[in-house]
């Protein structure tokens, strides 16, 4: 017999992300990261008081600079409903926003209670990300030259004709040398490697994959997507100061674990929704028109891989009127 369709959790906290970047988006280019995340902050925290889940957060943001946060063990949701893991980032690419830069997205992605890979105080992870076609004949610590050769020949292009999403951080002077000398071309940004993964993941984006050291947050919040698009994040940590590592040991956590897509995200009953705050090419930022704030969304259900692309136009005056937030 037929199963009734589940409750799409996607469609609900898309309104979470939806009024994040309504929020923050009145800080665009302003030169304020931390407002601008403030704003996000305050907004998702208000929208999620709604949500008629128990929710805690496994994934918060803000201790690795001391931003605004909603922290890692806080409740969220009513409290009556489905236990959940929560991942928030209510903006991903703080810098990109405070200076205008494309990319800047919120983003929240939930899954069953006790499914999410909890970070402890791990900062920072290498990860490798590519799309499906290409999940088997790539290794994490195989060479960098290997692997692309491999993702090209897997998705049926020449290597030269290859883009690889990289953080442009001194860190990756190495790697990216190593990426010119086989010579496969590069994105390099800031910041905003969520955007830069599920890039990689879609075979409809400029981007073929994703290398390099980034957030470990991103990389699970990256893994709740990933979960439903197909593709595949392969990771493992990489702290990049002593006192990091050794938090991380006194953690109890092991710093030689291989991490993938099933094991950051253990179950695929997730969702995900990211909505654009800058805009760029992954998806559009806040516009606004005479009566309207104009958003463009991403949800996705880890059980269907069902993507939905979403946009709203919320009406200003009546939204003034019945919302906690001032948009
Ligand atoms: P924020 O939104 O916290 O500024 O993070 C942006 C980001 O670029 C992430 O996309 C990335 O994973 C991480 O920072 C990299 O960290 P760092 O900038 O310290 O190298």
């Amino acid at each position: 017999m037929a199963e009734a369709p589940e409750r799409n959790l996607a469609m609900d906290i898309v309104r979470i992300t939806e009024a994040a970047a309504l929020a923050s988006a009145r800080w665009l280019g302003r030169g304020d990261k931390n407002a601008g995340d403030g704003a996000a902050v305050e907004a998702m925290r208000n929208s999620f008081s709604s949500l008629p889940v128990d929710g805690i957060i496994v994934i918060g943001e803000g201790e690795k600079d001391n931003a605004p946060m909603l922290a890692n063990g806080e409740h969220v949701g009513t409290g009556i409903g489905m236990p959940l893991d929560v991942a928030v980032d209510p903006v991903e690419g703080t810098n990109l926003l405070a200076f205008g830069r494309p990319n800047a997205i919120s983003v929240v992605g939930v899954a069953p209670r006790g499914s999410m890979f909890n970070p402890g105080p791990s900062f920072y992870m290498r990860k490798l990300v590519v799309p499906k076609e290409a999940s088997q004949v790539v290794d994490l610590d195989a060479p960098v030259d290997a692997n692309l050769q491999n993702i090209a020949k897997a998705i049926g292009k020449k290597v030269q004709d290859l883009v690889v999403f990289v953080l442009d951080k001194p860190r990756h002077k190495d790697l990216i040398a190593k990426i010119r000398a086989v010579g496969a071309r590069i994105q390099l940004h800031t910041d905003g490697d969520v955007a830069g993964a599920l890039m990689a993941c879609d075979p409809r984006s400029q981007v073929d994959c994703l290398l390099g050291v980034g957030g470990t947050p991103e990389g699970v919040i990256t893994a709740c997507a990933v979960r439903g698009m197909g593709g595949e994040i392969f990771a493992r940590l990489e702290p990049q100061s002593y006192v990091e590592k050794e938090a991380i040991e006194k953690a109890g956590i092991d710093l030689r674990e291989n991490l993938t897509t099933k094991t950051l995200v253990k179950s695929d009953d997730c969702f995900f929704a990211a909505t654009g705050i800058s805009g760029g090419d992954f998806l559009h930022g806040v516009r606004y028109d005479q009566k309207h704030a104009i958003t463009h969304s991403l949800v996705i259900r880890g059980k269907t891989g069902t993507l939905r692309y979403i946009e709203s136009y919320h009406n200003m005056s009546r939204l003034a009127k019945i919302s906690a937030i001032q948009y």
